[in-house]
């Protein structure tokens, strides 16, 4: 297909796929997995399923992607046409759809928080009032922001709107030039915010809890969380590495890009415990649960509101969720997309709207799960935390146990040696040992992650 959109340049494609892999799940899901499963010995662990498991399927799905050009569904017809397969890549598109429509939502909090920032409304009511009370202070306008029925889905609708802009532009002047100027201000920020929580008074303490092996916390599950994490954090399973790759030139060495976006992952996830485990010991508020929504929301505008210069260091951190937050969305938009633009041939700005102008309504119930709808329930569960539960705790694992076994056992032989040498004009010492993982480790280390999530 000669008419198949390519990112422009090197830096750009590792930087939009970075941009995917760095989101919500490494700033926010990462500190609280991290602290309620032992601090260090979860990093460690987190750490090898990334090295170990997490690079071998990510090329799986590098190697789909690459290797037919094609979308989420279209790469399982290319290599097996008339064959079931395609089911996988139809799975994957539907959960990147589910997870879309509530990231929308979540996303739409973090551009809430900046602007409230800024604008200081946000610490508004906070001078003069003693360090207990704070707690309590900020719970309230978590409230306000998140549980109330109209401010939420504005931010909710803003961000369709701000996804819908940069998609229309298409692969490299949409996603790529976003990803370009975005990437690098996230890392400058993490830097700068590592280096003001460094110098805390007893930062040293935290850094010991993050950073120090404690093996006695290691057993099953904390091996199968942190299995999870790594392929949440990593973009698995959602059908985006397969559609990135599908812009990847065919010289693009697969295996040294999926080193460097697992690396950089890394990088963030241990950047963020570095923010965030100093502060907390300094502050004395270690003992407050990490739990996604609260540390971000709650948490960090507590310890925010006691440094100088409070809202600058609001600012740059809600800029940097933000930014994580909006180059995560792009990609998983671009699934769905993509995939309507490929198998039903429709233009890209048919294919952008079709796509995201639904996600108005759905999105929008999404954020009213936390205000008037929260009485409407699916097995028990809002419709936000079920449309959650059921993409992580079962799509997502079930697309990448099928890409392993089809890429594995049925695609074409040599699909993986053919993809990481570039047809045999790299040397891949390698890819025996990636084929080995993807055939037998990790159909089973997943197959335990269903398993401990129904016993
Ligand atoms: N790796 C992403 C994250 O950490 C996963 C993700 C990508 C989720 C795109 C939603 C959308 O947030």
């Amino acid at each position: 297909m000669s008419t198949k959109s390519e990112f422009a340049s090197k830096f750009g494609l590792v930087a939009a796929t970075v941009g995917s892999a760095v989101g919500l799940g490494n700033v926010w899901r990462f500190p609280a997995e991290a602290q309620s499963n032992g601090g260090s010995a979860f990093l460690l662990l987190y750490i090898l399923c990334v090295l170990f498991l997490g690079i071998p399927v990510m090329l799986a799905e590098f190697s789909l992607g690459r290797g037919s050009k094609s979308d989420a569904i279209g790469s399982f017809l290319h290599f097996s046409p008339g064959k079931k397969w395609w089911i996988v890549g139809a799975l994957s598109v539907l959960a990147s759809y589910l997870i879309m429509s509530y990231y929308m939502v979540v996303a739409g909090w973090t551009l809430e928080y900046l602007v409230e920032s800024i604008g200081g409304g946000l610490y508004e009511g906070t001078a003069g009032i003693g360090h207990e009370e704070l707690r309590g202070v900020f719970s309230a306008k978590m409230d306000e922001y998140i549980s109330s029925p109209v401010r939420p889905v504005i931010y909710t609708l803003l961000l369709i709107a701000i996804n819908i802009g940069i998609l229309l532009g298409g692969v490299q002047k949409g996603i790529e030039r976003l990803s370009n100027v975005m990437m690098p201000l996230l890392f400058v920020i993490l830097a700068v915010m590592c280096v003001v929580s460094l110098m805390l008074p007893n930062a040293g303490e935290g850094v010991k809890y993050f950073l120090a092996p404690d093996f006695s916390k290691i057993n099953a599950s904390t091996v199968i969380n942190a299995l999870g994490q790594a392929f949440f954090s990593l973009s698995l399973g959602m059908g985006i590495l397969i559609t990135f790759a599908s812009y990847y030139p065919r010289d693009t060495r697969l295996t040294r890009t999926s080193v460097t976006v697992a690396m950089a992952s890394l990088l963030v996830a241990v950047m963020v415990g570095l923010i965030i485990f100093p502060a907390i010991k300094s502050f004395g508020l270690d003992n407050e649960p990490l739990e996604g929504a609260t540390l971000v929301f709650v948490t960090l505008p507590e310890i925010f509101v006691r440094l100088p210069l409070a809202q600058l260091w609001s600012a740059l951190f809600f800029i940097l969720l933000f930014v994580a937050a909006l180059t995560s969305s792009v990609s998983i938009a671009e699934v769905s997309i993509a995939t309507v633009q490929d198998r039903l041939k429709w233009s890209r700005r048919t294919a952008t709207l079709a796509m995201l102008l639904p996600l108005t309504v759905i999105s929008t119930l999404c954020a009213l799960s936390f205000s008037d709808l929260s009485s409407v329930k699916i097995f028990g569960l809002t419709i936000f935390d079920f449309l959650d539960r059921f993409t992580t705790d079962i799509l997502l694992p079930l697309v990448s146990l099928g890409v392993c076994i089809y890429v594995g056992w049925f695609a074409p032989r040599n699909l993986l040696r053919d993809q990481l040498t570039n047809e045999g004009t790299l040397h891949s010492p390698m890819s025996r040992v990636f084929l080995l993982i993807i055939r037998y480790i990790a159909p089973l280390l997943i197959a335990m992650i269903f398993i401990n999530n129904y016993l």
